[in-house]
């Protein structure tokens, strides 16, 4: 401890961090009548950071590819070391992030916060909601079993059946007509880069708008 606080002091002096975190995070004014349920976003972004860090850890094991994925899950749970306890943290984490951010969801509606000049606190919000929702949707795959397998193929008929068009997304999701190794691949890509990016870009356009008007107090 003694060691990481000369670390901290050894920044502190070049970067002057004190003063940022007292008015940031220590000394941060939120209005006297904020209650538990303003937790949720801030609980959310959280829950994204430990998925972060879990997913890095299991990437350094697993294969995306058809003949391999679940071996290397079995792997990760049964022989690397707490990897069946960062393995159950990320699945975990993943049900718990959607009911935060739903919860954030049902607290702002219910509070009307997305009237002038939360607009676009709101817009940001949804689109979260839904990259929050396909990167859950993409992971399940990626252990490749019966479960994900079938997950995976009801899940894709839903856009399938949109009039006229529908087809053409269902094949473009599944890269192909039907669930394989193709759509493996590209589930994989979604699930540790594209989606994470794309909800990093939204999450600091989130935040940066909450800090130019502030938190709202409820009713
Ligand atoms: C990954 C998803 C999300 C994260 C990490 C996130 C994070 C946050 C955080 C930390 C705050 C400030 C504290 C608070 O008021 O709770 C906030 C505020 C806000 N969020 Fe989100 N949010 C997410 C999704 C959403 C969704 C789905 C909506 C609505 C559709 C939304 C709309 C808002 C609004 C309107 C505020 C301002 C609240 C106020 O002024 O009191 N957010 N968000």
């Amino acid at each position: 401890m003694r060691l990481l606080g000369r670390i901290f002091d050894w920044f502190d002096e070049r970067y002057e961090l004190t003063p940022l975190i007292e008015k940031n995070v220590t000394h941060k004014q939120v209005p006297r009548t904020l209650g538990w349920s303003a937790c949720f976003g801030g609980l959310a972004f959280l829950t994204f950071l430990v998925q972060v860090f879990t997913g890095m850890l299991l990437l350094m094991y697993y294969k995306p590819h058809p003949s391999a994925a679940w071996d290397s899950v079995t792997f990760i749970k049964s022989n690397v070391p707490m990897g069946w306890l960062v393995q159950r943290i990320h699945t975990v984490g993943a049900n718990t992030m959607i009911v935060l951010v739903f919860m954030h969801f049902a607290r702002v509606a219910y509070y009307k916060i997305f009237r002038k000049p939360r607009e676009l606190h709101w817009i940001s919000g949804v689109v979260l909601m839904l990259i929050t929702t396909i990167m859950a949707f993409t992971g399940y795959l990626l252990p490749w079993t019966q479960l994900s397998y079938w997950g995976a193929k009801v899940g894709t008929e839903i856009p399938g059946a949109v009039p006229w068009i529908g087809e053409g997304i269902r094949n473009w999701v599944r890269r192909g007509p039907a669930i394989s190794g193709e759509t493996l691949g590209f589930f994989f890509s979604l699930h540790i880069w594209i989606l994470p990016a794309v909800a990093v870009a939204f999450m600091l356009m989130h935040f940066m708008m909450i800090r130019r008007t502030g938190i709202s107090r409820p009713l």
